[in-house]
């Protein structure tokens, strides 16, 4: 059975840089308190009305298809990660199928709503059909339009300062040669916190799952049969997180499947070449790396320049570690994510 290897990647960010400072303008905050909490220095916003998700999407995608040496008329799959689409449906599949020109009706399409590991659940998906035979060029995207759906008022503002936008995508081959491509992927989820990072409405709980004041939307006209008037002055739809649950977690699971992704394939900590986190938070990460006792070369953190951009993250860092030569042919990569849902999932990759 062949392996699938990243046979191409791109990586796309908004031109407009968004610092701590400039957030001070509209969001009761400091650069202090997000660079010490954080580490985060500036984030990237789309251009709204000119970019979606699924066009920054389509920028990542079409570098990752020409150094691919294919073309998009070549994809035969298109596996497609976001939390923030450009519709409630359908999904961004579609969408980035008619963006990149891909006519042939036989490109199957799929979204994941995985959050912060949903490129990791993508790629694992991928790889799967790819070594299966079922499919010869699959492309998996991440892409997030954060800044159109955050929270910038005071209640908000533990979220609103983390998340940025961006892109990334890589195209999936066979490879028959022995020992390279994706070796192996970890998938795990938690459903019993899944409110603790969420956006809550509009969806069809109508109150269903607890009591808090969020769940509880307005009746309607209508008596039983539920809309969604007034929703948003609960602020249901925004992004909501317990921070500390969030990080207090993600510090045990990110070595935890980090390990289980060694264990499996015989490896060490000490093998990794370059380990590449979902950039949630800089302290998370340096976490990871000295429970993992890894030297500063062998981890790639950008999230200084980028925020948190979900399921973007992922291949963002993945492809700037290579771009900048620290990916070589050879390395063993290692790529994690832990994120809402409870969801984490780890790849260990021989590039
Ligand atoms: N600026 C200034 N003050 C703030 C801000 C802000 N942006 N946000 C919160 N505060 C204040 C709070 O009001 C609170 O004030 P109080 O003590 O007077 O009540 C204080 O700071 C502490 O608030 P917490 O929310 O408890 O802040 P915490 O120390 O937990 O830090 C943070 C927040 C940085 C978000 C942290 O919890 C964290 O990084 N958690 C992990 C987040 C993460 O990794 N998410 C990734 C997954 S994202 C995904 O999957 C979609």
């Amino acid at each position: 059975m062949p392996h699938a290897k990243i046979a191409g990647i791109g990586c796309y960010v908004p031109e407009r840089v968004v610092t701590n400072h400039d957030l001070t303008a509209f969001i009761e905050t400091s650069d202090e308190w997000i660079q010490e909490r954080t580490g985060i220095k500036e984030r990237r916003y789309a251009k709204k009305h000119e970019e979606t998700t699924t066009t920054m999407g389509a920028r990542a995608a079409r570098i990752a298809i020409e150094r691919a040496g294919i073309t998009a008329e070549d994809v035969d799959f298109i596996i497609f990660a976001t939390l923030s689409p450009d519709y409630y449906f359908p999904g961004c599949g579609v969408l980035l199928q008619r963006e990149l020109g891909v006519t042939h009706c036989e490109a199957g399409t799929l979204d994941i709503r995985n959050q912060c590991s949903g490129f990791l659940y993508a790629l694992s998906v991928g790889n799967q059909f790819v070594r299966g035979g079922v499919y010869k060029n699959v492309l998996v995207v991440g892409a997030e339009m954060h800044s159109m759906g955050l929270d910038f008022s005071t209640r908000g503002r533990n979220v609103s300062v983390i998340f940025g936008d961006g892109a990334g995508a890589v195209v999936l081959q066979p490879t028959e040669e022995p020992g390279q491509g994706i070796l192996t992927t970890h998938l795990h989820s938690n459903g019993t916190e899944a409110e603790q990072l969420a956006v809550i409405g509009p969806g069809s709980h109508g109150g269903y799952y607890g009591n808090r004041e969020e769940y509880n939307f307005p009746e309607s006209e209508f008596g039983d049969i539920f809309v969604y008037d007034g929703f948003e002055a609960t602020g249901a739809h925004f992004p909501n997180m317990n921070g500390q649950l969030v990080f207090k977690t993600a510090v045990v699971k990110f070595p935890e499947v980090i390990m289980e992704a060694l264990n499996k394939t015989g490896y060490q900590p000490s093998d990794i070449d370059m380990l590449i986190p979902h950039q949630a938070n800089l302290r998370i990460s340096q976490f990871v790396q000295k429970t993992l006792g890894l030297s500063d070369e062998k981890i790639f953190n950008n999230i200084q320049k980028y925020g948190n951009t979900t399921a973007a993250s992922v291949p963002i860092a993945l492809c700037e570690a290579w771009e900048t030569g620290k990916i070589k042919a050879g390395d063993l990569v290692c790529l994690a994510a832990f994120g809402s849902g409870f969801t984490w999932g780890s790849a260990l990759i021989r590039w």
